[in-house]
């Protein structure tokens, strides 16, 4: 192998859960043909910005982004940009246009022929010989390469945006830094079509991976000493690999040995049953924490939205999973201001907040995206941008106001503690409870991936400062 010969790769990745797994994925295909993955774009041969479609500040913040690298270029003007994920699979080549410094669009689907893609741009690494970064798929073929534009000075510019029903990615792992904790892909695309999200359209359909590949790969991560995994996909809870439902795979993953905790992330409300809180109230390494996004409050607008569950539905499904694992942390996903939503809606919404009280809210002012049914309503259903702020600010305050009181009470509470990283301060570290909640106390860093007790001390509102103390389990009563 000649050292120069190894050209390095910088992935960037905006977005959820899952495209961060995607960069991962990138990583581990480009690593697996003999790329050096780098932590800079500057030691970079090859820059994929990973990005984001679903709201238009993100596509701005990253097209800000993209341009940003341009000026990387032009100190090293054989640096290949490659936009990859779902903005990229949104715009495709109008963006090659858009930015003639761009050498790469790649969509959600094309990972597999990055090195392919790579190398048809003159760019190889030589320390592998391998024509695939992985064993191909059953079923999945390589992904089509697009020459959108040839230019003898710039050279060409490709695009990878099929996307592929049969593409789950069968056989390629991550690329996954070292801690206790990994994320972990069991379903892409979506099945469902709210009528906001362009997700579907970006991703395609739901495409499930088989149980005993997810579970053989749970366990290797186990054997390296992970021992926390959240099972990942857009309605996680709809899996299914043919008899297998996801409270099964959910069973099966919670009793590999050696792994104390899982989540999942995120579930659809429709797909919350009893099995699967069964399995949640009775599988130890399940955490009591559960992600429900409710989107509104308000049964019009659940329908407009096609969320398929109305108010009471979900206020069901909620004390289901409350009467079995009273405990429970909750949180959800709330959109404000959606297309046609009145005022007196948008209180129903304050009033599903006060009556469910979510432990932790994620808000969101509605976004237009592009080809989604909802452009689709009435010009005079569309709502001022300033409107949409002022419901989203009183929407923030009575959230955080709820977890504040909430996360009060918890204080003097001692809890397990997933230490996950160095804290802010030296001598500090940061980790999770099982509920999820964030706890910062004295520590080494070199407990990073051990558990511990933590008294809760303190709370900025949303997280915890406290102190480790000792712990032994309750002695179990000797029959
Ligand atoms: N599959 C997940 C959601 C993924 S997108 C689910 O169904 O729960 C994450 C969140 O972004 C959504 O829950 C929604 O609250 C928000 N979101 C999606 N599209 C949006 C849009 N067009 N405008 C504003 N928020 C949006
Ligand atoms: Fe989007 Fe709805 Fe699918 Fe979630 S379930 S990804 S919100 S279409
Ligand atoms: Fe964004 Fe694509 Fe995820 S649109 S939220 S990165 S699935």
């Amino acid at each position: 192998m000649t050292e120069k010969l190894v050209k390095r790769a910088y992935v960037e990745t905006y977005g959820c859960q899952m495209n961060i797994s995607d960069g991962e994925l990138m990583e581990g295909i480009l690593e697996h043909s003999g790329y050096i993955i780098v932590g800079s774009p500057e030691e970079a041969d090859v820059v994929l910005v990973n990005t984001c479609a679903i709201r238009e500040h993100a596509e701005k913040r990253v097209l800000g982004r993209v341009s940003q690298l341009n000026g990387l270029k032009q100190d090293k003007p054989d640096l290949i940009i490659g936009v990859t994920g779902c903005m990229a699979q949104r715009i495709g080549s109008t963006l090659l246009d858009q930015a003639p410094y761009v050498d790469i669009v790649m969509g959600p689907d094309g990972y597999r022929g990055l090195p392919e893609t790579l190398r048809r741009l003159g760019i190889a690494s030589a320390d592998k010989d391998e024509e695939h970064a992985g064993p191909v798929s059953a079923s999945a073929s390589a992904p089509s390469i697009e020459v959108v534009s040839e230019s003898k000075k710039r050279g060409p510019q490709l695009a990878v945006l099929k996307l592929d029903i049969d593409e789950n990615y069968q056989g390629l792992e991550q690329r996954r830094q070292d801690g206790p904790s990994a994320w972990v892909p069991i379903q892409r695309g979506c099945d469902h079509r709210c009528t906001y999200c362009i997700v579907p359209y970006v991703r395609g359909g739901e495409k499930n991976r088989p149980f005993d590949e997810v579970l053989a790969e749970v366990r290797r991560l186990a054997d390296r000493g992970v021992t926390e995994v959240t099972l990942l996909g857009q309605t996680v809870n709809s899996y299914q690999w043919g008899d297998l439902l996801f409270p099964g795979l959910l069973r099966l993953v919670a009793q590999v040995d050696g792994i104390r905790r899982v989540r999942f992330t995120s579930p659809h409300p429709r797909d919350v049953n009893e099995v699967l809180v069964e399995v949640m109230a009775t599988e130890a390494a399940v955490c009591e924490q559960l992600h429900l996004p409710a989107q509104s409050g308000n049964n019009r607008t659940l329908k407009r939205m096609l969320r398929r569950y109305t108010v009471d539905m979900l206020l069901e499904k909620i004390d289901m999973v409350r009467k079995s694992i009273p405990d429970i942390a909750l949180s959800t996903d709330i959109i404000v201001a959606f297309p046609g939503e009145t005022d007196a809606e948008f209180r129903d919404t304050l009033d599903l907040m006060r009556t469910v009280r979510f432990d932790e809210a994620f808000t969101y002012k509605y976004s237009l995206r592009d080809g989604t049914p909802a452009t689709r309503f009435p010009e005079r259903d569309f709502i001022a941008s300033e409107e949409a702020q002022t419901r989203l600010a009183e929407l923030i305050e009575l959230s955080r106001q709820i977890q504040g009181q909430i996360n009060s009470s918890e204080v003097g509470r001692v809890e397990e503690v997933l230490i996950e990283h160095q804290g802010r301060d030296p001598g500090q570290v940061r980790g999770r409870t099982r509920r999820n909640k964030v706890v910062v106390f004295d520590g080494d860093v070199e407990r990073v991936g051990d558990y511990a007790h933590a008294l809760l001390e303190r709370t900025t509102g949303a997280t915890f400062s406290g102190s480790e103390v000792a712990y032994s389990k309750p002695e179990m009563a000797l029959v």
